[in-house]
């Protein structure tokens, strides 16, 4: 019997209570947000829905964490956790802004786990900080986590990601403010390319990702496509979803097999985020994940 592929899971949060009504990125204006917030909350809504209609149509699963009052970045649920092999680590935040947001991830967290769709909820010890997916990506291709730190997470960090996960970690430091969570710079890509900004990296990060990526497998992301935060795309299969994609860079990916879907996200965007920010992939495994999982069957 051929099983078939389970299904991308992703956790979102609607996008009812957003908006930006705090400065803790360079793309945050709060002030030019309450000059038009009845359209922009509008249009946050349309351009959520549109996300979340593709990633479905693309026959992924959706679950929900639900919106809150007085915590507008709620809808990154990127930065919820770090999660793989079923275990979630939860994120602790840098600003008070966002520290708000750790209870109720967790609560959403203990929730998936009386569902059985997480197995382990594990916390940070209190001295770090560490944004969840925002700076630690999965590389599937490579079996490691890409760590970003400097703005948002501690690189000390590094060590509990490899106990909790039992995996290898790589940490590169973030050299520019605009590129301040990881995923605004960096995306692996399930065929092993990793799609990066090379300038948001200090020179021993971008020394540290030639060492691990091969050169044919760089992808250099051009300043104009970076700062539409085309680098933060949700990799489904060979399709690649993004905010917005220059002809050039979607030429190149199209030649390397990807499908480009470009949804506009322009309202998160004057919140530093985008549609990898907006999802957290629930159900990545690792190939020591996938053994364990074989043999809990056997067993
Ligand atoms: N305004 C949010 C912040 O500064 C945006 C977070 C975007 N999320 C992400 N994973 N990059 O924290």
């Amino acid at each position: 019997m051929i099983a078939s592929a389970p299904k991308a899971r992703f956790l979102m949060c609607s996008p009812e209570h957003f908006g930006v009504t705090y400065a803790i990125n360079p793309w945050m204006d709060p002030k030019s947000w309450a000059c038009d917030d009845r359209a922009l909350a509008a249009a946050s809504h349309r351009e959520w829905t549109t996300l979340r209609n593709r990633l479905l149509e693309l026959g992924a699963t959706i679950e929900l964490v639900r919106a809150a009052p007085g915590l507008p970045d709620l809808v990154f649920t990127a930065n919820a956790a770090v999660v793989l092999d079923r275990k979630a680590l939860l994120a602790r935040f840098r600003h008070p802004e966002r520290q708000q947001e750790e209870n109720h991830f967790e609560s959403a967290f203990q929730l998936l786990q009386q569902r059985g769709l997480i197995e382990a909820v594990r916390r940070l010890p209190e001295s770090l900080v560490l944004e969840g997916a925002g700076d630690c990506v999965w590389d599937q291709s490579r079996s490691l986590f890409w760590l970003g730190y400097g703005p948002r997470s501690d690189a000390a960090a590094c060590d509990v990601i490899e106990d909790v996960f039992d995996a290898e970690v790589i940490a590169l430091e973030l050299a520019d403010s605009r590129f301040y969570h990881m995923d605004t710079a960096l995306c692996p890509l399930p065929r092993g390319e990793v799609m990066f900004v090379p300038d948001a990296f200090t020179r021993e990060g971008k020394a540290a990702i030639h060492e691990r990526v091969e050169s044919l497998q760089r992808i250099e992301v051009g300043i104009d496509d970076a700062c539409q935060l085309g680098a933060n795309a949700v990799c489904l299969g060979d399709v690649l979803v993004m905010s917005n994609c220059s002809d050039r860079l979607r030429s190149e990916l199209t030649q390397r097999g990807y499908r480009v879907v470009t949804t506009p996200l322009h309202s998160f965007l004057r919140s530093g985020g985008a549609a990898f920010c907006l999802t957290l992939r629930l159900d990545r495994v690792s190939e020591r994940g996938c053994i364990a999982t074989e043999d809990a069957a056997a067993a």
